[in-house]
């Protein structure tokens, strides 16, 4: 039987209208714009209008995307949508988002954290590698918003609304993800929570008196966890693409902090500008971070049919999800090949990877060690 890939064949976004900037942050908690700025990389973020759902955002974004792919929404055989703000706790916001668009096909909801879209883009793909469907519509849609505590800085200084989404197509030629990674590390559930909203302790008048119903962070340990991951599990999935860090044209990594992401670029001895950052524009939004970032590369010129893309997103649970992505066709790596001048140079730099690589992580907790120390100075 023929392979069968998933290509990335239409995208859109839809950002609510209203700019929260740091300036007004600073009259509403105890913050200043240079601690945010300097601390996470944001400068403002959207907060949705009395217009905007959850539901509404997520058509607004599939609706854009199936444009940009040419196809109507009855040509959809399956509709992803990832969030954790659906509009009800019940039903499922992917089947309003099915009605709304007019689509006849199965929905669901997926929930992963700030991961959900990643892993959403890695369902769909291999819903279509299997043979079972043509045509899936992956959407990201958050209106995080509404579990943030306005009176907490620790947490409403870094997270906005947005939504964004791709359509995947069947293809016989290889494009779409070459690899990925799924992961997921319960055993930090609670340093990213909402305590006092699922059935565990449900809503009550404790929830109101203790702001319990709001999203509670350990920024510190989702930091360590964030700085860890990002850079080793691209490397695996780069690895596993059968390609280089060099060879990957454009990082889309969770817009979650700046420093996370230049502490990413250090580790992978890549330059930061290989890694494309909007989280001035609009902190972190969640689900939909990654998904609205590709798409923002697209319109910027930065990412074009051809291109090797690698995106991670990482969050609540903890989860991370890690993909390699062939944008339009391009040459595959010579690591496929057998015998070849390319292949030979390929397994020479990925040795010489390999061995840069466990020297740089025998040295890890020094470096560690050495920037917690000169922080506290
Ligand atoms: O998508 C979900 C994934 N989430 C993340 O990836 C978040 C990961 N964590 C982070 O990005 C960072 O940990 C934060 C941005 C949340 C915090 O930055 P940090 O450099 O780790 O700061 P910190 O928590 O170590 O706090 C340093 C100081 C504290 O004061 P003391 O104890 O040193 O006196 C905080 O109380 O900064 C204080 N602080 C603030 N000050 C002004 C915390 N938030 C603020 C604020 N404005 N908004």
């Amino acid at each position: 039987m023929q392979e069968r890939y998933a290509k990335i064949a239409g995208w859109g976004k839809y950002v609510p209208e209203k700019i929260l900037t740091n300036h007004d942050l600073e009259k509403m908690v105890d913050t200043s714009d240079e601690w945010i700025r300097t601390r996470t990389g944001i400068q403002e973020r959207r907060i949705r209008t009395e217009n905007d759902t959850n539901s509404s955002m997520a058509v607004a974004a599939g609706r854009q995307a199936l444009e940009k792919a040419g196809l109507a929404p009855t040509d959809v055989d399956l509709i992803i949508v990832a969030t954790s703000s659906p509009d009800y706790l019940l039903p499922p916001v992917s089947s309003q988002v099915q009605h709304m668009l007019g689509a006849k096909c199965g929905a669901f909801q997926l929930g992963a954290g700030c991961s959900g879209w990643v892993y959403g883009l890695v369902v769909g793909t291999n819903m279509i590698r299997s043979g079972a469907y043509d045509t899936v519509l992956v959407i990201g849609s958050e209106i995080i918003s509404f579990a943030i505590d306005y009176t907490d800085r620790t947490t409403c200084v870094l997270f906005g609304d947005a939504a964004a989404a791709v359509v995947l197509t069947a293809s016989e030629e290889p494009t779409g993800v070459l690899a990925f990674e799924l992961g997921s590390d319960g055993s930090d559930y609670d340093a990213l929570i909402v305590p006092d909203a699922g059935s565990s302790n449900p809503l009550s008048q404790s929830t109101i008196d203790n702001r319990n119903g709001y999203i509670k962070m350990d920024g510190r340990r989702v930091f360590k966890f964030a700085s860890r991951t990002v850079a080793q599990s691209l490397k695996r999935v780069i690895d596993q693409a059968g390609l280089l860090p060099d060879d990957i044209d454009l990082f889309i990594p969770h817009q979650a902090n700046a420093r996370i992401v230049e502490a990413g670029a250090r580790l992978l001895r890549q330059p930061v500008d290989k890694f494309y950052m909007n989280i001035h524009k609009y902190g972190n939004t969640s689900t939909a971070s990654v998904p609205l970032a590709m798409v923002e590369a697209i319109e910027e010129g930065r990412l074009k049919d051809g291109d090797k893309v690698a995106m991670i997103a990482f969050g609540a649970g903890l989860t991370w999800a890690t993909v390699v992505v062939q944008m339009g066709v391009g040459e595959i790596s010579p690591a496929h090949s057998l015998f070849s001048a390319a292949r030979l140079n390929y397994l020479a730099k990925r040795t010489t990877n390999k061995v840069i690589d466990s020297v740089q992580m025998s040295l890890l907790p020094l470096y560690t060690w050495f920037v917690g120390r000169n922080k506290k100075k």
